[in-house]
């Protein structure tokens, strides 16, 4: 809730493949954030086995957009169930409707939004160069996932931007060049 001890928040946006996990796995261990990733979340629940899992994994295999409601909630206890005092949510908001949800049901929102910003090509080759393939990794499924992250989660990236929270980061080059740019981010936040 709107309470002063809530952690510190950051939104991890960018395209699918753009490196937002890559990335916020470094972030976590350097700089003291726990890792909560929203796709994961959702995994989980998947491998859980329950209806609400079949669900989720019904809509992922097509690359559509989970529910407002559950990814909310499992991210919310998530939150609620780290001590960690710095908190990185990667994948999440995925549209304005998921945005709305977060700020009603939470009562708060990001200090702080990264967006990694990749081009589409170099998106594509990531994905399908991924050891273990995943069910949503295959070129069909990749194409409506972009197109799903140009149409909902680019407005979220506007507005958050409008407000003067959003901090892009080149995400074309090598791994290591890119937390390099993570690096000076944080430095010049004074982390
Ligand atoms: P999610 O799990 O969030 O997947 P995504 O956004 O599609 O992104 P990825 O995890 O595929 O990529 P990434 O940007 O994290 O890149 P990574 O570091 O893995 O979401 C999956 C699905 O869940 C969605 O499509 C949706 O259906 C559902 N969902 C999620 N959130 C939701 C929400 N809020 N509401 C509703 N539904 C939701 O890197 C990718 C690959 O590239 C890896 O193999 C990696 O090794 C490699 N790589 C990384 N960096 C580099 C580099 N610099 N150079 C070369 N290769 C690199």
């Amino acid at each position: 809730g709107a309470n002063s001890c809530r952690p510190f928040i950051a939104f991890v946006l960018g395209g699918p493949g753009s490196g937002k996990g890559t990335q916020c796995a470094r972030i976590a261990s350097d700089f003291g954030f726990a890792h909560l990733s929203a796709g994961d979340l959702l995994r989980h629940e998947i491998s859980s086995g329950s209806d609400k899992g079949q669900m989720i994994l019904d809509i992922i295999k097509e690359g559509r957009i989970v529910p407002s409601e559950i990814t909310v909630e499992l991210i919310r206890k998530a939150m609620e169930t780290t001590d960690a005092k710095r908190v990185l949510i990667d994948g999440f908001p995925r549209c304005e409707e998921n945005r709305i949800a977060f700020e009603r049901i939470t009562g708060t929102e990001p200090d702080l939004v990264i967006f990694f910003d990749c081009p589409e090509d170099e998106m594509v080759k990531r994905l399908l160069g991924r050891n273990q393939g995943r069910v949503d990794d295959n070129i069909e499924t990749i194409k409506k996932r972009l197109k799903v992250f140009d149409n909902l989660n680019i407005p979220v990236v506007d507005y958050y931007s409008s407000r003067g929270k959003v901090h892009k980061i080149d995400a074309t080059g090598t791994e290591e060049e890119i937390f390099g740019a993570v690096r000076n981010l944080f430095a010049s936040l004074r982390f």
